[in-house]
């Protein structure tokens, strides 16, 4: 499953180099999603030796499988945020995704970057989804937003209303990953691809292990989506959420929507367009779900599948794709230094699918702090969300992940491994030896790996659609042979002999 934006990327775009012996650096950022591109280039601005670590590729997880809109009416989330804190807070939220969409955009004119400019809306199909919006609607007005209501939009299928927004926008994520990795290089920064951080003393100077050497290093940055290297903290105080989204070439008069549209009654539902050379590609997004904890991942991406061609009858599915983020215990962004760190270990997360906005509000927040220069809102948010200072771990999450915890080991305590290796495309957790181990056929090739996540002990399930191994517990994934995809763990899964 490839997204349409990593299927057009050149990826000699990227200015990659070896990583260089016996250097060391202002800042190491580990990360090449737009969160650590972000930061090095905020961070390499103000003159700083910059180096950027990249597990994979850049864009590889969630930036280059987003749906790229860049917009500050988000579904419900200001009118969420003021419920669980207050207006002020709300209206911090909103200031600093605004600088965000500036700097972005301010970005994308100087690289030449396209960009679409598109209405922003957050449709209902329910009673319960108007009443929320009529909320929604009331708070964008008293923070000053343009919003206004809507009783019918472009949308081929009944809603029960909808709250506009003119002016907002779209792109190509992977073009925008490029003008930054562009800039950085430009002002002497370092990428370094396939370089995945392992490890960190606590306190400055740093020396970091990473696959691909070792680096010295002031401060380090980490803009790995779920933070790795925090086993106790972030990880526990988010949730997961992977869901879909598919690409369409439409029939001549098929329907392609003008504006960006996300619903807000579950399953929840993302439509923009995509342009691709002189057509416009239909773009769909949803069902969404906490990673490893649906029962087929397989029998969602075809009932998304099944709703969008209701939308355009006739549309010929061109990419289909899969991504997670994180949504953050306390609904805002989770920015600041790592407790015990003594500020000289970074982290951003935590922006529940509103990203494109936020990894930039990290990155200014972030950039601004290494110059006692934090923008104007960051003390607001960060005080609001706790930062990253506070263990404090939801009651519900911490229940939630100890209840999979118990479920996983249990079921594959009892069950042992069957003989038979799996059929092509499944995967199976059983007992072997005393322990949990996961067995999988793809591509004819059959693996045994350890079921057991290397990060805090989930046991692993099987992602029928990506087939791939995924915890329940905080998001973890990893290919059938046992290879790192995403999440907090920093190892794989080790072979075993069933
Ligand atoms: C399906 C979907 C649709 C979305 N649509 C929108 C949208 O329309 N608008 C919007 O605003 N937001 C959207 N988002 C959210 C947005 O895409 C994300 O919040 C954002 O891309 C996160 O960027 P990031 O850089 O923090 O993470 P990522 O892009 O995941 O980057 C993290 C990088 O860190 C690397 N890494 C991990 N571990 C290590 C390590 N140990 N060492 C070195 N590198 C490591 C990874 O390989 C990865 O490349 C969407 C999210 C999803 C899942
Ligand atoms: S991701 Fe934490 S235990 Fe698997």
């Amino acid at each position: 499953m490839t997204s349409l934006w990593l299927d057009a990327h050149d990826p000699s775009r990227i200015p990659v180099s070896d990583l260089p012996v016996g250097l060391s650096y202002d800042v190491a950022v580990a990360g090449g999603g737009l969160t650590g591109l972000a930061t090095a280039v905020a961070v390499a601005r103000s003159g700083k030796r910059v180096i950027l670590l990249e597990a994979r590729t850049v864009g590889a997880v969630a930036t280059g499988n987003t749906t790229a809109k860049l917009t500050v009416l988000q579904g419900t989330r200001l009118s969420t945020i003021r419920r669980r804190h207050s207006l002020e807070v709300a209206g911090t939220y909103l200031a600093a995704n605004r600088d965000a969409q500036d700097w972005v955009l301010e970005l994308c004119a100087r690289h030449a970057v396209p960009v679409q400019r598109r209405a922003a809306y957050s449709y209902a199909t329910t009673a319960p989804g108007a009443q929320s919006l009529r909320s929604e609607l009331e708070t964008a007005r008293a923070l000053g937003l343009d919003a206004r209501w809507e009783d019918t939009t472009e949308l081929p299928f009944p809603i029960t209303g909808a709250v506009a927004l003119e002016d907002q926008a779209q792109f190509d994520p992977m073009e925008v990953l490029g003008a930054l990795a562009a800039e950085l290089h430009s002002l002497g920064g370092i990428i370094v691809e396939g370089a995945r951080l392992t490890g960190a003393n606590r306190r400055g100077p740093l020396t970091l292990t990473t696959t691909a050497g070792e680096v010295r290093t002031d401060r380090l940055v980490l803009a790995t989506g779920s933070p790795v290297l925090d086993r106790g903290g972030q990880p526990l105080r988010m949730v997961p959420h992977r869901s879909y989204a598919l690409a369409y070439r439409v029939p001549a008069a098929g329907w392609v929507p003008r504006g960006m549209h996300v619903s807000v009654d579950g399953p929840v539902r993302s439509l923009r367009s995509a342009p691709q050379g002189d057509e416009e590609l239909l773009l769909v997004g949803g069902n969404d779900h906490v990673t490893g904890r649906t029962e087929s991942p397989r029998a969602q991406l075809a009932d998304l599948h099944d709703w969008a061609l209701e939308l355009a009858p006739g549309a010929e599915r061109t990419h289909s794709w899969a991504a997670q983020d994180y949504e953050p215990a306390g609904e805002l962004p989770l920015i600041g230094a790592l407790p015990g760190s003594e500020g000289t270990i970074l982290a951003a997360t935590g922006y529940a699918k509103w990203g494109m906005t936020n990894a930039v509000v990290a990155a200014l927040a972030i950039a601004g702090s290494l110059d006692d220069r934090a923008p104007g809102w960051f003390a607001t948010l960060n005080a609001a969300s706790g930062g990253l200072g506070s263990l404090a771990q939801e009651a519900t999450m911490g229940a939630q992940v100890g209840k999979e915890l118990l479920k996983g080991w249990t079921g594959a305590e009892l069950h042992a491994l069957p003989e038979q290796a799996p059929p092509e495309g499944q995967g199976v957790v059983g007992r072997a030896q005393g322990r949990p181990v996961a067995v999988s056929t793809v591509e004819g090739r059959t693996c045994a790996v350890s079921g057991v996540c290397p990060h805090l002990g989930g046991v692993l399930r099987w992602n029928d659609a990506e087939r791939s191994w995924d915890c329940p517990l905080h998001g973890s994934r990893f290919a059938p042979d046992g290879t790192l995809l995403e999440g907090p763990a920093v190892t794989g899964l080790g072979p075993v002999q069933p």
